[in-house]
């Protein structure tokens, strides 16, 4: 069904009638859908659900080309990012073109769907708007990164799940709370992946985070466990080009202290939530999803 939302997306892009748009989307690749998988596992394939997740992935897409410009990522998906090849002014305006075609053909589906998930892209632009601001300075308030992720990508995600919910006529309580879990289960595995992983597994640059500015649940963690010295050396690396040296040294302490099992773990509590939701409400799909994505390494 994954496939009909492709579809649906090039039936959009074409329907702008802008060869170039359409070669600038051919030079995106697909990513893993997983806003779109949630949509259909909730609400089934008839045609507004298909056009709605194609929406959600239009608008995601939009909000990845705008994220790759604020974070300077020369990498998505595998792929030279979109910025890297054309520069930003073009990323700026393809993302606002899908974002503005998404909104568009979101009237046509259902008016609680449209605010769901509009409200969700105010919450995403305040996120990220907040993620620049929290990478001005060393933060390490736990609480300002839970709100933070909250907005940049749990919004969307629990407003994907509780689409799908409208659209199928079920209690939208337990979808929501899924979703929200999921979101920001998925931004942690997201920031720890940041760290653990290669960039060739991730698709997009690794280590790349701290040098951003930007001080992730296991960077708020190590801070906490180190003695003041050693907060001053990490607080000194920060937004730095890490040497080897350094790299190594971060790692070690995260190590030392398991920053990494300590960081998981607080999104497994959130994924045993959202997992047991699910089965108490037989949606054996949906806890699938959920148990991929904690053990996922891209
Ligand atoms: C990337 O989202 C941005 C985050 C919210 C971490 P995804 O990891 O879902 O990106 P794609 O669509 O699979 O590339
Ligand atoms: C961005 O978070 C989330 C969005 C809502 C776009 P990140 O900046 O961590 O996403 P990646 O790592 O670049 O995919
Ligand atoms: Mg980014
Ligand atoms: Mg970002
Ligand atoms: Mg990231």
């Amino acid at each position: 069904m994954l496939n009909s939302v492709e579809r649906q997306i090039i039936h959009y892009i074409k329907d702008l009638n802008e060869p170039e748009i359409l070669n600038l989307y051919n030079k995106l690749a697909k990513g893993k859908r997983l806003r779109a998988k949630l949509i259909l596992k909730i609400a089934g394939n008839s045609l507004r659900v298909i056009k709605t997740a194609s929406i959600v992935e239009m608008i995601h897409g939009a909000s990845l080309l705008h994220d790759d410009v604020i974070d300077d990522s020369d990498m998505r998906r595998n792929r030279p990012s979109i910025n890297s090849i054309y520069g930003n002014k073009t990323a700026i305006m393809f993302g606002d073109i899908l974002y503005s075609k998404g909104f568009y053909e979101l009237n046509d589906i259902d008016k609680r769907v449209s605010k769901v998930i509009s409200n969700a892209v105010v919450q995403l632009s305040l996120g990220e708007l907040a993620d620049v601001s929290l990478s001005e300075e060393f933060n390490t308030d736990r609480d300002r990164y839970l709100k933070m992720i909250y907005q940049k990508t749990a919004s969307l995600i629990e407003a994907s799940a509780e689409s799908a919910s409208i659209l199928a006529g079920k209690d939208s309580i337990p979808y929501k709370i899924y979703g929200r879990n999921l979101g920001l289960a998925f931004q942690m595995i997201d920031d720890i992946l940041d760290i653990t992983v290669d960039s060739q597994t991730l698709g997009k640059p690794a280590m790349h985070d701290f040098f951003e500015g930007k001080t992730t649940l296991p960077y708020i963690y190590l801070y906490k466990e180190l003695d003041t010295d050693d907060k001053n050396r990490l607080k000194s690396l920060h937004s730095k080009r890490l040497n080897t040296k350094d790299e190594a040294w971060i790692k070690l302490k995260m190590k030392e202290y398991k920053i990494i099992e300590y960081s998981y773990n607080e999104a497994k509590k959130l994924i045993d939530e959202a997992i047991s939701l699910m089965e108490n409400a037989g949606e054996f799909a949906l806890s699938a999803i959920a148990k991929e994505m904690i053990e996922r390494d891209f």
